[in-house]
């Protein structure tokens, strides 16, 4: 059993490894400034798995504050999910990404080292590669972000492998996450975009229970197979899962180490859609329109990296996302609101 310190665990993703965590047994301590989540979350969380869990609302920019909470709470491990992720934002807001992600992180880390911390898990991002060289990505694709939100996550990683290069005390691991959609079945917890989602999976859902008119697939005419982008879609328990077994190998595996996270499968726009519609009987009323700036037609991932050294398989399919997005969807057509 360990003390886990989960920044940003009131959050989509880092919701969902808490129940992971709890169901493995393990005391959860979350602090969480709630900028972009409920605590709500926090209730549901407990509430699937019958366990409690330590909330503390407080900006991970609070170096004191995050060292009095860990001190308390006598956290062995940190898994590092706080921060902000719209890339169209980043580009109008920059300050702020670096502010929160680089920043962020930084005071994480001084509280991790005044604390004696020394073992992290940290929710990076495929968007790390950039436009590919080849597919799927590699850990070893080179990095070249286009986008502020991008490069807070480099920065960050960079940092990390620093520190690990200063001492051998450390133990990092960065998660370099593909595309996160699903919910737990319980279907009391899953994403909860605050007003238009920006991302495919909760619009496509918006739609099929009638909140917004239409979907539009923005551009039909990308070099793919159908001329819509293809992504490497992940159910966010498989996701979770691999927090546990990232955990495990921290415990040996000394210095820095990435590992991407996704299915290998890559899904196009018009596929997803159409998944979604035969697994949960709906129409989903969509038109083309123009391609949004910044998207690149096609990336999955190589997860071979992952699978053989973290023993990670995800277990879901894409019915399987598609589902539970749904019935999360009407059992909460407001989130947690
Ligand atoms: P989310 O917005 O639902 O969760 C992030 C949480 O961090 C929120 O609860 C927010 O309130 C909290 N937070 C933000 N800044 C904070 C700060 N300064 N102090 C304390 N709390 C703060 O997002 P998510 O989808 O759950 O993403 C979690 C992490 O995974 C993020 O770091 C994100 O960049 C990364 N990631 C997400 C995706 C994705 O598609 N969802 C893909 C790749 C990487
Ligand atoms: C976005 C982020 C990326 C992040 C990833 C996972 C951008 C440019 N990139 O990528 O940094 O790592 O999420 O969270 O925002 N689509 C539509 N109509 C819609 C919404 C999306 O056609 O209303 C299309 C997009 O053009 C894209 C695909 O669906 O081709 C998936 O979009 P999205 O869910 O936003 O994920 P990414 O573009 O992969």
């Amino acid at each position: 059993m360990l003390n886990v310190l989960v920044t940003g665990g009131a959050g989509y993703i880092g919701s969902h490894v808490c129940v992971a965590l709890l169901e493995a047994g393990h005391q959860v301590t979350v602090v969480d400034n709630l900028c972009n989540s409920s605590a709500r979350s926090m209730d549901a969380v407990q509430s699937v798995t019958g366990r409690t869990l330590n909330f503390t609302q407080m900006d991970i920019r609070d170096t004191t504050g995050l060292v009095s909470v860990m001190q308390a709470r006598s956290v062995d491990v940190v898994i590092h999910l706080a921060g902000l992720k719209a890339v169209g934002e980043s580009v109008q807001s920059p300050l702020a990404y670096y502010s929160n992600n680089v920043g962020g992180t930084l005071s994480l880390l001084h509280a991790m080292e005044a604390t004696g911390a020394r073992r992290l898990i940290f929710s990076s991002s495929a968007t790390v590669y950039g436009v590919p060289d080849f597919l799927p990505y590699t850990e070893t694709h080179p990095t070249r972000p286009s986008s502020p939100y991008g490069h807070s996550k480099l920065h960050a990683e960079r940092m990390l492998r620093d520190l690990c290069h200063s001492s051998g005390d450390w133990s990092i691991v960065a998660l370099r996450y593909f595309n996160p959609v699903g919910a737990h079945a319980s279907a009391e917890l899953g994403e909860d975009p605050r007003g238009t989602p920006n991302n495919l999976m909760p619009f496509i859902a918006q739609v099929a229970a009638g909140l917004r008119d239409r979907l539009t697939i923005f551009g039909d005419d990308y070099a793919t197979r159908d001329g819509t982008c293809v992504r490497d879609y992940l159910h966010v328990m498989d996701l979770a899962s691999g927090h546990l077994e990232a955990l495990s190998y921290s415990a040996t595996a000394a210095g820095f180490h990435a590992f991407n996270l996704g299915t290998g499968q890559g899904t196009s726009v018009r596929e997803l859609l159409a998944a979604f519609e035969a697994t949960n009987r709906v129409r989903v009323p969509h038109e083309i329109g123009p391609r949004r700036a910044g998207d690149i037609d096609a990336f999955w991932a190589d997860p071979a990296r992952a699978v053989i050294h973290l023993g990670w398989k995800p277990r879901h399919d894409l019915a399987d996302m598609c589902e539970s997005t749904w019935r999360w969807q009407l059992a909460h057509p407001r989130g947690f609101q």
